[in-house]
């Protein structure tokens, strides 16, 4: 049986849960699947965000200036996301990742800590990670259909466009090289 101070806790950490659910049409299943695809997503974009970076920074070779624009470009879209989709849980009552820890539990886009990457592996990881990306993005967006969420449906839209655009580059950038990226 629970002691009274422990179900004093247990009382005011509900009531403190109860202070975060901002108020919503949407029935609360709908908003939990919504908010569990979405904090998927969200570990996948920071983990993205995260190798792309990395990738800025460590590309060598004749493409040099290319590459390394390029992927800062796609770092700072990737970081662009990650605001508006925590945000989205947060509309709809829910809570979101909240640690560097907690992404690596939830991130299904694998890292790559490996001290030196070809440039063309760079390009080719990436683009399958965008498109792997992608599907997960069409995924979410079906959880949001199910449950009638125009809202999150509207800002995946985009979304999915941007990373296809990442794909595209990726693709095109690393095609007809040898492995050192000429
Ligand atoms: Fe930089």
């Amino acid at each position: 049986m629970k002691s009274s101070t422990m179900k004093k806790a247990d009382h005011s950490l509900r009531l403190r849960e109860a202070s975060l659910t901002t108020p919503t049409d949407l029935p609360a299943t709908a908003t939990r699947d919504i908010a569990a695809a979405l904090n998927g997503l969200l570990a996948d974009v920071f983990s993205l965000f995260m190798k792309t970076k990395s990738f800025h920074w460590h590309v060598s070779g004749p493409h040099f200036r290319d590459y390394h624009l390029m992927l800062d470009e796609q770092a700072a879209e990737l970081l662009a996301m990650t605001d508006p989709i925590a945000e989205r849980v947060r509309k709809l009552g829910q809570i979101t990742v909240r640690s560097i820890g907690q992404i690596s539990r939830t991130q299904r886009i694998l890292d790559n800590d490996a001290v030196y990457v070809e440039p063309s592996d760079m390009l080719a990881e990436l683009r399958d990670d965008n498109k792997a990306l992608a599907a997960s993005l069409r995924e979410s967006r079906g959880v949001c259909d199910d449950n009638h969420d125009a809202g999150t449906a509207g800002l995946i839209d985009t979304w999915i466009d941007e990373t296809e655009r990442r794909t595209w580059f990726l693709f095109e950038s690393g095609r007809g090289g040898d492995s050192s990226g000429h």
